[in-house]
């Protein structure tokens, strides 16, 4: 048996099944693992893809495979392994992983440095801890990586920043910045998967719950929009005026966090920014109010603050952790303030998830084939890529398009056609 570090090789089974269940609303990944599986362009390539370890991110991994590479997968986050999954990954398809749910932070920096341990060509991050890592720990692994790809964006503004500082060594693609991924992943996925979490781990009627979303960029729009859609009130709070004159246009209120924090019953951060909620709101909060984060890191929430905040502290259901402050106030956290939708729920459902990691996939293949041409920094998603995951997605929901007449083609291009 390979090495691995799963929790219980027994969970096969179900991982396997539900792997496959993942697969069939993944029709883009699934056409790109027939051509890679004749085509072979990873033949022999050392894939170490550092990824929330879901059904889908299997599919991903299983795609890879089929198109020669030598991958492994480690956790992106320490709650949001399915355990089952890493033990079909490891048993089922002989893809080494490293991955439990629950693990320390330890266990999960441990994980991390057994897939580099591959000596990876190729790096697959969501929020760049292996390019981090590689950067930082084991910077003899450089000369052998030809490119990464990046999944979220906390990991690209991380990544951007590297570049500007001129020490990332190798090119990134931001699969974040493609259309086919934020517009869609970011906004449905998230907005209906914090949902799911939110639910799953409390159990809410949301219906008629002043909700805050505190950040209205990709992921947050989403989320708003699918809590107004199971009849919540909601606020909404932002650094960035256009952003904050988005939402009102949008019909949401607008006001600060410390207004905000007076009135909210439920509070979800989805900004990628730290200490977003912290002493002073939990301070002004109602008794009974409950936070949650989908954002990256277990930052946005300042949860060392509540934690010196509080006279205890007790589980009260699997992930809800209950804050007793002073004068019998209760604060509850969910999911320990990591990503709520990954930690409580199973992450965003396949057929999105099947447009990010097409992306993903073709990104991997675009390296591969132009690593000459890159340089040490990141870059967008080629845009033919996002262009044909678009119309594959859109083939297989049965949707067709119009197509620009020569005449068109010819007034949308020419400035003398003006009239
Ligand atoms: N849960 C998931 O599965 C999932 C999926 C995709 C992205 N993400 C993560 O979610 C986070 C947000 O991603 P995004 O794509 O929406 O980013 P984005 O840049 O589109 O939006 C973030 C928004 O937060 C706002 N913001 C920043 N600081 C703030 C503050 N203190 N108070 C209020 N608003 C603030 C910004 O102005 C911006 O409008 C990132 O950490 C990203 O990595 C999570």
């Amino acid at each position: 048996m390979m090495q691995h570090h799963v929790k219980d090789l027994a969970l096969t089974e179900k991982g396997k099944d539900r792997i496959e269940w993942a697969m069939q609303t993944m029709p883009v990944l699934q056409l790109i693992r027939e051509r890679f599986s004749k085509e072979k362009p990873f033949k022999g390539l050392r894939i170490a893809a550092c990824l929330h370890v879901t059904t889908e991110t299997a599919n991903l991994a299983i795609t890879l495979r089929d198109g020669g590479a030598n991958v492994v997968v480690c956790g992106s986050n320490p709650l949001s392994t399915q355990d089952d999954v890493a033990a079909a990954l490891v048993q089922e398809y002989q893809i080494p992983s490293f991955a439990i749910k629950g693990e320390d932070n330890k266990t999960y920096y441990s994980h991390i440095l057994a897939a580099l341990n591959t000596r990876p060509q190729i790096t697959m991050d969501d929020g760049a801890d292996l390019v981090t890592t590689i950067l930082t720990e084991r910077k003899e692994l450089i000369p052998e990586v030809q490119g990464g790809t990046e999944e979220t964006t906390t990991g690209v503004i991380r990544l951007r920043s590297m570049a500007k500082e001129g020490v990332l060594k190798f090119p990134v693609i931001s699969v974040n910045d493609a259309d086919t991924k934020h517009m869609f992943d970011n906004r449905y996925g998230t907005g209906q998967s914090t949902v799911d979490g939110v639910i799953r781990a409390t159990n809410l009627l949301l219906a008629g719950m002043r909700v805050v979303v505190c950040g209205y960029g990709w992921c947050g729009r989403g989320v708003a929009m699918r809590v107004r859609g199971l009849g919540a009130d909601v606020i909404i709070t932002e650094v960035s005026a256009v952003r904050a004159l988005e939402a009102v246009m949008d019909g949401f209120r607008v006001m600060p966090m410390q207004e905000a924090a007076k009135i909210g019953q439920l509070f979800v951060t989805v900004t990628g920014n730290k200490s977003v909620i912290r002493k002073e709101h939990f301070e002004a909060m109602p008794s009974g109010a409950i936070l949650a984060n989908s954002g990256h890191f277990n930052v946005e929430i300042d949860i060392p603050a509540l934690e010196a905040m509080a006279k205890s502290k007790r589980r009260i259901r699997e992930f809800v952790d209950e804050y007793s402050l002073n004068a019998g106030k209760r604060i509850y956290l969910l999911g320990e303030g990591r990503l709520i939708n990954l930690a409580s729920a199973e992450g965003h459902p396949a057929s999105v998830m099947d447009m990010s990691f097409a992306n993903q996939a073709l990104s991997v293949e675009y390296l591969v084939k132009n690593r000459s041409k890159l340089q040490n920094q990141v870059y967008p998603v080629p845009p033919d890529i996002d262009q044909e995951v678009a119309r594959l997605k859109l083939k297989s929901m049965n949707a067709e398009i119009d197509v620009l007449s020569q005449e068109q083609d010819k007034y949308l291009n020419s400035w003398a056609e003006g009239t």
